[in-house]
C-alpha cells in the first residue's frame, strides 16, 4: 500500500515576520498550483503560527507547530495549550523531539500525554523517536527507538492522524546521516512494532526520517522502502532547499 510522503519543514526558533514571509512566499512561488507528489508541512515558531498560516491559506501547504502542552488549559506560563495551536489554522504538532526530550526533560509518558492532548484537540501529531550517538555506539539503536516509540505512541492511534518522525539525535543539525542501512533497519523495526501494537494498520503509517536532511541525500533517503518523507530542520529555512528536498520525494501514486 503506497504511503504518501510528507514532507515537514521544522524551523526550531528561527524567524521573524520580514524573513518568514520571504521564505514562505519562496516556497509558494515553487510549489505553484496542481497536483504535488507529496504533502508539505511548515512548523514555524509559535510566534509564527498565525502569519504563516495567513500566508498559506488557499493553498495546500499545512501548518504545525513544534510542541504543545498535555494539559487543556491552565497556570502553565509559557506554555501552550494543543487547542490554541489549533485555534492559530494549524493542523499538526511535533511532539517528543530529541531537543525538547533533552533539554526540557521530556519523558516518553510526557510526550504521549502531549501526544493524545493533540489528538483530542483535533490535530494531528508527528511523534519522533531516536538514539543518541552513545547509545547507537553500544548497538542499542534498535531498542531505544522501539521502546521509545512503544511508550510515546497515544493508544489507539490512527494512521490518518499519527506520523512518526525516526530522528537519531547524533544526525540533528550535524551533517552526519546514518547510512542508508542503518535507516532502512530502524524504519523496518519501527513498522514491525507498529504491527504487533496496531495490526494491519501499520502499513498505513507515515515513517518520517529527520537529521542533517539536505538536497544531496533526499533522494536516496527518500527512495527508501520505509522512508515516507522527511523532517526537515536547517534545510527548510531556504526556500530553495525545501523544494528541493520536496521535488526529491519518489513519485507515488495513492
Ligand atoms: P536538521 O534538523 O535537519 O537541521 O538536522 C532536523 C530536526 O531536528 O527535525
Amino acid at each position: 500500500m503506497a504511503r504518501r510522503p510528507l514532507i515537514a519543514g521544522n524551523w526550531k526558533m528561527h524567524g521573524h515576520k520580514s524573513d518568514s514571509f520571504d521564505l514562505v512566499a519562496g516556497l509558494l512561488a515553487k510549489r505553484g498550483n496542481g497536483p504535488f507528489k507529496a504533502d508539505l508541512l511548515l512548523c514555524p515558531p509559535a510566534t509564527l503560527l498565525d502569519r504563516v498560516g495567513q500566508q498559506i491559506a488557499g493553498s495546500d501547504i499545512w501548518l504545525g507547530a513544534q510542541d504543545c502542552h498535555s494539559a487543556v488549559s491552565g497556570a502553565f506560563t509559557g506554555d501552550i495549550a494543543a487547542s490554541m495551536i489549533k485555534d492559530m489554522g494549524a493542523s499538526h504538532v511535533i511532539v517528543g523531539h530529541s531537543e525538547r526530550r533533552s533539554q526540557h526533560f521530556e519523558t516518553d509518558a510526557m510526550v504521549r500525554a502531549k501526544a493524545e492532548a493533540a489528538l483530542a484537540a483535533g490535530l494531528s501529531v508527528i511523534v519522533c523517536v531516536g538514539e543518541s550517538a552513545e547509545q547507537r555506539a553500544a548497538g542499542q539503536a534498535l531498542s531505544v527507538v522501539t521502546a521509545q516509540l512503544k511508550q510515546s505512541l497515544p493508544p489507539g492511534a490512527q494512521s490518518s492522524r499519527v506520523v512518526i518522525a525516526y530522528e537519531p539525535v547524533w544526525a540533528i543539525g550535524s551533517g552526519q546521516t546514518p547510512t542508508l542501512a542503518e535507516v532502512a533497519e530502524v524504519h523496518l523495526a519501527l513498522r514491525r512494532l507498529l504491527a504487533s501494537e496496531e495490526g494491519a494498520e501499520a502499513a498505513q503509517f507515515r515513517l518520517l526520517y529527520g537529521g542533517s536532511v539536505t538536497p544531496a541525500n533526499a533522494v536516496q533517503l527518500l527512495a527508501l522502502a520505509e522512508v515516507d518523507g522527511a523532517l526537515v530542520g536547517g534545510a527548510s529555512l531556504k526556500p530553495e532547499s525545501f523544494w528541493a528536498i520536496a521535488l526529491a520525494s519518489p513519485d507515488i501514486t495513492v
